[in-house]
């Protein structure tokens, strides 16, 4: 599943998933400006728009449950831009395990 996903890629509808448990990155590359990632845990709720630029990876416990919301099944399809932007970043999560690995460095 996350090889369909990891590749920048836009949706013919807004991307929309609430974020049961675990925790995962979006990068998110608009028309204008640079690439910024959003990082996701439980409890979350992301809207990526229609149209927009971009690919999802997991966090290091490679572990994420999350409900997807779509108007249409046809919506989930991805359009991959075949860019190759997303090979220029690293999926790092700031999240407990990045806290956890600093402090025992
Ligand atoms: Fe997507």
């Amino acid at each position: 599943m996350l090889a369909r996903f990891n590749r920048e890629h836009w949706h013919d509808e807004d991307e929309v998933r609430f974020i049961i448990e675990g925790r995962g990155l979006f990068h998110v590359h608009p028309l204008v400006g640079p690439v910024f990632a959003i990082e996701v845990e439980g409890g979350d709720l992301i809207r990526v728009p229609r149209g927009t630029h971009h690919w999802f990876d997991l966090c290091a416990d490679r572990r994420i449950r999350a409900i997807r919301l779509f108007q249409d099944p046809s919506g989930w399809t991805p359009h991959y831009t075949e860019s190759g932007v997303d090979q220029g970043f690293q999926p790092v999560c700031f999240g407990p395990t990045y806290v956890s690995a600093v402090t025992r460095a």
